[in-house]
């Protein structure tokens, strides 16, 4: 099995020491989750993993590329293709309708939607109303399935499941899980549930600038 995301000793302050020698292996296949207190640096390392903010010290390799490395035109190619990334707020196109907000992530890597995955995430019947108009969990669930589409190598989901009542978010969770076995993929979850956290291949806690593996 092939990783398909290493850091090597990464470490970031804003005000204050957030972590550091932070050292990750994730290979094909594999689900991690990061839980740890709020202001922890949890959204801070996403950030970092997923190409968005330079650490301060450290490497971040993805698909095997150091992505220091990379040519610009590079990182926006990967970011595009092989990087997905749910996060709390979503950023749908809220004045498009539901199918128009996934056809932009169809359109910008030539994957088809899936519609087997909007059955099951319950928003199938939805695919006409507008973005906005729809409820928060809805717009979560059509954000997700929209970073699906692009069929992406390394999720990155940051409280990906904020918004959804239990048993819909461990069936939005389920597809996830689904998805990187299918496709090779990888998953790295940051989230308040522990026994979310708990379905994950390896769970670690961001404690005292440090990721325990628990
Ligand atoms: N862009 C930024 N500029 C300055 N401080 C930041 C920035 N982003 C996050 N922080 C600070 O870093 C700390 C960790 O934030 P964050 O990574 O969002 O933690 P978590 O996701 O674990 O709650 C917080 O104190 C936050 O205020
Ligand atoms: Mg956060």
């Amino acid at each position: 099995m092939s990783i398909l995301l290493e850091a090597d000793g990464l470490e970031h302050s804003f005000d204050y020491l957030l972590f550091k020698d932070i050292n990750l292996q994730i290979k094909s296949q594999e689900s991690v989750s990061i839980v740890g207190v709020s202001g922890s640096g949890k959204s801070t390392l996403l950030h970092i993993l997923s190409t968005l903010l330079k650490p301060n010290r450290g490497c971040v390799k993805l698909l095997q590329n150091d992505i220091y490395k990379l040519k610009d035109d590079e990182l926006i190619a990967m970011r595009r293709y092989d990087v997905g990334i749910i996060f709390q707020s979503h950023y749908l196109f809220k004045g498009f309708n539901a199918t128009e907000n996934l056809q932009i992530a169809s359109l910008l890597t030539r994957q088809e939607i899936d519609y087997k995955l909007l059955q099951s995430f319950k928003i199938d019947h939805l695919l006409k109303s507008s973005a906005g108009r729809l409820s928060g969990g809805e717009q979560q669930r059509l954000s997700i399935a929209r970073v699906l589409t692009k069929k992406p190598k390394i999720i990155f989901a940051d409280e990906p499941t904020g918004n959804l009542d239990k048993e819909t978010a461990s069936c939005v969770m389920g597809s996830l899980f689904e998805y990187i076995q299918k496709h090779n993929a990888i998953l790295i979850l940051v989230t308040h549930d522990h026994s979310l956290a708990a379905r994950c291949h390896k769970c670690y806690e961001l404690k005292e600038q440090n990721l325990i593996l628990s």
